[in-house]
């Protein structure tokens, strides 16, 4: 039998991942104006329910905007990157990474979202951000709408429900392109576009309690958010003619629990539950497996003439996934349940799980490339994948992180394994490199960095940044290409 040695490509992008209402602060500073994730307040885990975590309520936006709350939004200190943004990129810059993803706060450029001219220094601080990345030739990997929809929007069209909102986000795009033309080629258009069906507030600003029909509410929003993006790829190919407009999926691969049949029909229908999303971005239209969804929800999504020839037109360029677990599919799902990424699911027996409950699936991860890679033959970037956990620092300030290790080494060996497979596979961002606030849980203790930050849940803390065991890892695996794991 031959031997082969699966190996990553020459120009492989090692990096890290954010979002910036997770890591920026700085919530009201220099004009920037409110958007969704400013309205997140911190609930202490025994107080925490499933629906409280990030779905906001209109009620909770009136007494957060009166004052009438003594509630901590911990998104709108993050990490204090905008105050540090030199500091850390020095540090992500001594691990050798080769790329950096971060995304702009929309409500920094326009503050509430519908505004006629852009805030001078907002597009500022992101020029600042990019010519830092340049010093140290970290390419950036720079997303349009990561959860922070202006708060603007909401108020005037129920985010995303609007029509109107794709002509401000296009807007938006635009002015981003144009100020950033010689300095990003890689953009996203929409983190984790999933996330508009499962947590619509966090997803499209959408406040829920607003509408008679939420369900029809959150399609309606992604199709202006499909439309939008594809608008947003057409002026990107204008103006930057080598740019790359990615989509991204929270990708939920789901296994049939048992070969029962049943069970097999349903993780196929999960699956394509979950692929839905990137069959829109990479084929340009709605899939016809959608259409039996439609109308068992009554779901009746408003087009305007020329919709389906601009999604057909304007198909992104790659596709670009977070994946942090796998799932599991019954047509029976009584059982024990795993907490998870934007979801839950049975408990898969032969998983380890997180201290979050997330089941650690790295083979899963292999499946998951090779599924995509075949149906769309794209390049595909994983933009995120990390494990978030408790850690101690020691009395001499170490954090001896060996866990964090053992969950990226084991991910980035079956990476490597489907560039085997034949996979085109251009580069790896770990989220958050340097600790931040998460998204779910608005806590800073569950960390996912290879930098520690000294802040605790309360919001305590001296910001102090110190260098766990996995930064020097990680230094090792982009120094040697991933070959030293
Ligand atoms: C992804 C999001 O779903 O998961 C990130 O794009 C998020 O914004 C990450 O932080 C990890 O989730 P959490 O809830 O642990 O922060």
């Amino acid at each position: 039998m031959g031997q082969f040695k699966a190996k990553f490509p020459d120009h492989f992008y090692w990096g890290g991942a954010t979002a910036a209402n997770q890591i920026e602060g700085a919530f009201d500073e220099d004009g920037k104006g409110l958007s969704a994730a400013d309205f997140v307040e911190y609930i202490p885990k025994d107080q925490r329910t499933k629906d409280n975590a990030m779905e906001i309520t209109s009620e909770q936006i009136r007494k957060t905007l009166s004052g009438e709350t003594t509630a901590r939004y911990p998104k709108r200190e993050g990490n204090d990157f905008y105050h540090r943004y030199k500091e850390d990129i020095a540090l992500l810059a001594e691990m050798g990474f080769t790329s950096f993803r971060f995304s702009i706060h929309w409500s920094r450029i326009f503050p509430n979202g519908y505004d006629e001219t852009p805030n001078e220094a907002g597009l500022q601080f992101y020029d600042n951000v990019l010519d830092e990345l340049a010093k140290y030739d970290i390419e950036p990997i720079v997303t349009l709408s990561h959860y922070e929809t202006p708060y603007g929007l909401t108020e005037k069209y129920n985010g995303w429900v609007g029509r109107e909102v794709i002509d401000h986000f296009v807007r938006y795009a635009e002015t981003v392109f144009k100020r950033y033309k010689d300095k990003v080629k890689f953009w996203i258009s929409f983190n984790e576009i999933n996330m508009i069906t499962i947590s619509p507030f966090t997803g499209g600003g959408i406040l829920s309690d607003r509408e008679d029909n939420p369900m029809q509410a959150k399609y309606q929003g992604l199709h202006h958010q499909f439309v939008a993006s594809a608008l947003a790829t057409k002026k990107l190919h204008d103006i930057i003619p080598d740019g790359k407009m990615g989509c991204m999926l929270a990708r939920m691969s789901h296994y049939a629990n048992t070969p029962n049949p049943e069970d097999v029909l349903k993780a196929q229908k999960e699956n394509q539950d979950n692929l839905f999303f990137t069959d829109v971005h990479a084929r340009g239209e709605y899939p016809k497996y959608m259409e039996r969804f439609f109308i068992e929800n009554d779901i009746k999504i408003v087009k305007e003439s020329g919709d389906d020839e601009i999604l057909k037109q304007h198909p992104v360029d790659y596709i670009t996934i977070s994946y942090y677990m796998s799932m599991l599919s019954s047509a029976t799902p009584e059982g024990e349940r795993s907490e998870g990424n934007l979801m839950n699911t049975l408990k898969n027996p032969y998983l380890e799980a997180s201290d979050w409950g997330w089941q650690i699936d790295p083979i899963g991860l292999r499946v998951v490339l090779n599924d995509m890679y075949d149906r769309y033959q794209l390049p595909i970037f994983i933009v995120e994948n990390g494990l978030g956990a408790y850690d101690k620092a020691g009395e001499d300030g170490s954090i001896h992180d060996d866990y964090r290790i053992d969950y990226l080494r084991k991910h980035i060996e079956q990476m490597k394994e489907a560039v085997g497979d034949g996979v085109e596979l251009i580069g790896y961002t770990t989220w958050g490199p340097i600790d931040l606030v998460s998204m779910s849980t608005s806590e800073m203790s569950k960390r996912y960095g290879f930098v520690y930050v000294d802040k605790d849940d309360e919001g305590n803390g001296s910001l102090e940044r110190r260098r766990k065991d996995s930064f020097y890892w990680y230094k090792k695996v982009i120094e040697t290409n991933g070959e030293e794991l």
